[in-house]
C-alpha cells in the first residue's frame, strides 16, 4: 500500500513531541485584565451576565489589582461607572472622577502594574452615546475636545497608557497633541483602530451601564462586513500616532486581526470582549461546552491570527492554570 513519505501524526504521538513543535504559545505575559470601577464602599457586586468578574469600589479596588498582580498578569484596562452622567460627560475628565480615583489607588498600592485606561464618554453621558450630540447626531469634532480632556485628565492621575475606544475621526491624533502639550509624551496610546458595531459587547454594557439611550453606535463603530476599511483605519490611527492597533471583538474578526499583523508593524491588541466571555462562561455552565478547553483554544487562537496582545475577562483564570 502506498503512503506518503510525509506523516503529520509522527510528530503528535506524545505531549512532549507536540510541544517541541508547538507554533503557538499562550503566556500570562500578553493579557490585559479588564476592571470595572464603581462608585460608594466596600462594593464587589458580580455582573450577572458575566459570572466571575465583578464590579469594585475603589477601596476594594486594592485587593483585586494585588491578585492581578501576584498572578503574574502584567496590565489593567480601567472602565468607571460615575455617580452621575451628564450630557457632555464631565465626570469622564472630573480631577476627583472615578478612574482618576482609581488610578491613584493602584499606583499606590501596585506601583509596577500598568495601568491602561479606556477613553471614552458612553459611560459617562445621560444618552449613553460615545460623543457628544448636537441636532440628534454626534458631531465628531466636539467630541474630540472632550476626548482629549479625558486623557489627559488620566495621564496627570498617573496612568501608563490610555484606550481611546469612542471611533470617532481624528481622535488619535487629537489626544496625541494634546498628551504631548501637557507634558506626556512618554505616554503611549493603545488605539481601539478597529472596532466594529458589534452584539458582543451586551453584557459589558450591563457592567458598565453604558447602553445608548436612543438609536445605536452604527454612525461611529464599524460595519461587520466590511476588512478592508479595516486597513483604512488602521493606516488612520498609525499616520495620527497609534503606539498599539487593537482589533475588537476578537474572536468573530480573526481575519481582520491576521490582515493588521501582515500590514502593519506595530503590535496588534485584541480585546475577547464580554460577549464573547459570557458564551463561553453560559456553554460551559449548561455543560455544552468544556469551558476551560474553549477558553484555551478561543485564546489560542487570537494568539495564532497574530495578536500580540490580548485583552481578557479571562485572565485569572489563564493565569491561575498557568502557575
Ligand atoms: C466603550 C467601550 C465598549 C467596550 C469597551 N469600551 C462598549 C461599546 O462600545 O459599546 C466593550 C468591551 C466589552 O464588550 O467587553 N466605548
Amino acid at each position: 500500500m502506498f503512503f506518503p513519505e510525509y506523516r503529520p501524526r509522527r510528530l503528535r504521538r506524545t505531549e512532549a513531541l507536540r510541544s517541541l513543535v508547538r507554533e503557538t504559545e499562550l503566556s500570562v505575559k500578553h493579557l490585559v485584565y479588564p476592571l470595572f470601577v464603581v462608585p460608594g464602599q466596600g462594593v464587589k457586586e458580580e455582573v450577572s451576565s458575566m459570572p466571575g468578574v465583578f464590579r469594585f469600589s475603589v477601596d476594594k479596588l486594592k485587593e483585586e489589582v494585588k491578585e492581578v498582580y501576584e498572578l503574574g498578569i502584567p496590565a489593567v484596562i480601567l472602565f468607571g461607572i460615575p455617580e452621575k452622567k451628564d450630557e457632555v460627560g464631565s465626570e469622564a475628565y472630573a480631577k476627583r472622577g472615578i478612574v482618576q480615583r482609581a488610578i491613584e489607588a493602584i499606583k499606590k498600592s501596585t506601583p509596577e502594574l500598568i495601568v491602561i485606561t479606556d477613553v471614552c464618554l458612553c459611560e459617562y453621558t445621560s444618552h449613553g452615546h460615545c460623543g457628544l450630540i448636537r441636532k440628534g447626531e454626534i458631531d465628531n469634532d466636539a467630541t474630540l475636545e472632550q476626548l482629549a480632556k479625558v486623557a489627559v485628565s488620566h495621564a496627570k492621575a498617573g496612568a501608563d497608557m490610555v484606550a481611546p475606544s469612542d471611533m470617532m475621526d481624528g481622535r488619535v491624533g487629537r489626544i496625541r497633541e494634546a498628551l504631548d502639550e501637557a507634558g506626556f509624551s512618554h505616554i503611549p496610546i493603545m488605539s481601539y483602530a478597529v472596532k466594529y458595531c458589534s452584539s458582543f459587547y451586551g453584557p459589558f454594557r450591563e457592567a458598565a451601564e453604558s447602553a445608548p439611550q436612543f438609536g445605536d453606535r452604527r454612525s461611529y463603530q464599524m460595519d461587520p462586513a466590511n476588512a478592508r476599511e479595516a486597513i483604512r483605519e488602521a493606516a488612520l490611527d498609525v499616520e495620527e500616532g497609534a503606539d498599539i492597533l487593537m482589533v475588537k471583538p476578537a474572536l468573530p474578526y480573526l481575519d481582520i486581526i491576521k490582515t493588521l499583523r501582515e500590514e502593519f508593524n506595530h503590535p496588534i491588541a485584541a480585546y475577547q470582549v464580554s460577549g464573547e466571555y459570557a458564551m463561553i462562561k453560559a456553554a460551559g455552565r449548561l455543560g455544552w461546552l468544556d469551558e476551560e478547553r474553549a477558553m484555551w483554544e478561543s485564546l489560542l487562537s487570537i494568539r495564532r491570527a497574530g495578536a500580540d496582545v490580548i485583552l481578557t475577562y479571562f485572565a485569572k483564570e489563564v493565569a491561575r492554570k498557568l502557575t
